[in-house]
């Protein structure tokens, strides 16, 4: 830790995205007095804040959008699953939190006349992606990065891997899933400078963890993005929401030789046009639904994987040979350069495009405020479930829920924080910890394993059969995965690795519970929709 002292703070934030960054704006601008630490496991940039492309869906001009419209669509995607409450909360709110982040610098693309230049994305009736080029991501992370270190009160430590949350479990109590009132008192960090493990007492936590991708074998997530938040508090007893709708996007760039993280070609290029080809050069998205490439992502995704899988190829093509190569270069201009890098003139050429999992709709069960159902615990972000996404999240609602539920639980944690205490007898961790792998080649061959079986038997098309296969193989991975935590030193790798496969445990429990498909979740045995409309609280 860059200072040792650090060991107790008003309020912690784990993480360094939209969420956690906006939350401690927000509060350090309302308790100038009060102590605030962000933690981030790796550098504080290194997020899947920075790799959004797309943009941020908002109600902006409204001569010709409004917010019943981006209810409706929301509500549409979601596929009966979406809180409503949630849903207009998020739609009403968001063009104020888009004022903010513009206030803190976040810049947008502009047209000619000084307005701001709205995009149009699947699933929406209306043009209203605020984007800054296609590096949205990028822009709203340095933004927000350089107004936290204006900041006096906040201070940002990278290369802290949290391990656990502190509850009274590590008091010596009995907590199961029934105990009411469990409360966070904290969290054990292994602290990557001083490769000792730390407790970091808080009075207020939240996560702010981000995504999951990493589970599967081709992502468009970081290698940050290992569902660390939602392990933790499945295991400290925490409720967890509907991790059975994982979002496949379209199109990530098809390159055989890369692994682990996809370079996205965003949604906004079928929006300015682009058009889904299959290997006869067929515009085969017609045949599948008549909004033909700007359907709904779980559609255009089942779609590409059928041509796919009937033209026996590992990927379709996106021609945007016919689109216009100045505004192609003006908005796209980190994808044509991408494009070129690897021998790709998407001007003349078409790009190689396949599904690669994307973002977690399901996550941590939040209330409105973005409570957790842990005391003194909130979430937002990707690692949260509000009931906003439901079985399918419309693109780019999720920087706006971000920001939005930042908010929120930055107005609910700053009401308590003055009757909050810090809990001084919390012990020591059990063991001394060190960063230095003893077995990496168990886990590195764990990994693989565990991708290829989420990849093979848990992606965008499901079966019993397939999802009894994975449960039995994870079984083996989870008990192999213990044993090695039981009697080796903690790392980082090996955290992530048991996180992972706790989160892939409850992306199978959720998908064999659903005996329906809905949404994400696609089940051959079960073609249709039940009449049974239910959220898999686990
Ligand atoms: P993140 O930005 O992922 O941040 C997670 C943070 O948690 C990191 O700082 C990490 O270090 C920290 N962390 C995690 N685990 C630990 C741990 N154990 N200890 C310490 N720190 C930890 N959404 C849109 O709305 N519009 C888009 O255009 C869009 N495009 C996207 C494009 C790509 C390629 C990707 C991957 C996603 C896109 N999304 C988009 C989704 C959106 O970017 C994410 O959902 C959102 O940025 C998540 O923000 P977050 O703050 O929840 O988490
Ligand atoms: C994209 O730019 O296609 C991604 C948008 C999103 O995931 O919301």
């Amino acid at each position: 830790m860059q200072d040792p002292h650090h060991t107790k703070t008003d309020f912690l934030v784990i993480g360094s995205g939209i969420a956690g960054l906006t939350y401690a704006l927000k509060v350090a601008q309302e308790c100038p007095d009060r102590k605030i630490i962000v933690m981030t496991k790796t550098t504080s940039d290194e997020t899947n804040t920075k790799y959004a492309q797309g943009g941020v869906a908002a109600v902006w001009d409204e001569d010709v959008d409004n917010f019943n419209k981006h209810i409706e669509d929301t509500l549409i995607a979601g596929d009966g699953l979406c809180s409503e409450e949630t849903v207009r909360i998020v739609v009403n709110e968001g063009p104020q939190r888009v004022r903010e982040i513009i206030e803190w610098g976040a810049r947008f693309d502009k047209d000619p006349d000084g307005d701001y230049a709205l995009g149009k994305e699947g699933g929406h009736s209306e043009s209203r992606i605020l984007h800054y080029k296609d590096v949205t991501g990028r822009e709203i992370e340095r933004a927000l990065l350089e107004a936290v270190r204006r900041k006096p009160n906040i201070t940002i430590i990278n290369h802290c891997f949290v391990l656990d949350l502190i509850t009274q479990h590590h008091l010596g109590y009995l907590i199961t899933k029934s105990t009411p009132d469990i409360e966070c008192y904290g969290v054990y960090v292994l602290n990557m400078s001083t490769k000792r493990i730390e407790k970091i007492l808080s009075k207020v936590t939240l996560l702010a963890t981000g995504g999951n991708g990493q589970i599967y074998r081709t992502t468009t997530n970081p290698a940050i993005a290992t569902g660390d938040g939602v392990a933790m508090v499945y295991r400290a007893k925490g409720r967890i929401e509907n991790m059975e709708f994982i979002q496949f996007h379209p199109t990530a760039l098809y390159e055989p030789q890369v692994h682990g993280h996809s370079f996205l070609i965003t949604e906004a290029v079928r929006g300015d046009g682009g058009i889904l080809r299959n290997m006869s050069g067929e515009a085969f998205m017609a045949r599948y639904d008549e909004r033909k490439d700007l359907a709904p992502r779980d559609i255009v995704a089942r779609a590409i994987d059928s041509e796919m899988k009937i033209g026996g190829m590992e990927h379709v093509w996106l021609d945007c040979t016919h689109m216009d190569k100045d505004k192609f270069l003006k908005h796209f201009p980190n994808i044509y350069e991408k494009c070129k890098s690897i021998g790709i003139d998407p001007m003349k050429d078409m790009i190689p495009v396949a599904p690669a999992a994307h973002y977690s709709c399901g996550g941590i069960k939040t209330d409105t405020m973005g409570r957790t159902s842990i005391n003194q615990l909130y979430a937002a972000g990707e690692c949260a479930s509000t009931g906003l996404h439901g079985a399918n999240r419309l693109a780019s609602n999720s920087l706006l829920e971000a920001m939005v539920f930042a908010h929120r639980c930055f107005q609910a944690s700053t009401q308590v924080i003055d009757s909050l205490n810090f809990r001084e007898d919390i012990p020591d961790w059990k063991a001394e910890g060190t960063t230095v792998p003893k077995e990496m080649i168990l886990i590195t061959q764990s990994l693989k394993e565990l991708q290829s079986v989420m990849t093979d038997y848990v992606g965008i098309v499901r079966t019993d059969v397939r999802l009894q296969r994975a449960s039995r193989r994870l079984d083996l991975l989870f008990e192999e995965t213990e044993a090695l935590y039981q009697k080796t030193s903690v790392s980082p790798q090996l955290c992530e690795l048991r996180n992972m496969i706790t989160v892939s445990y409850l992306v199978v429990k959720g998908a064999s519970f659903r005996k329906e498909s809905r949404g994400l979740h696609y089940n051959t045995d079960y073609p249709f929709r039940s009449k049974l409309v239910q959220n898999n609280v686990l």
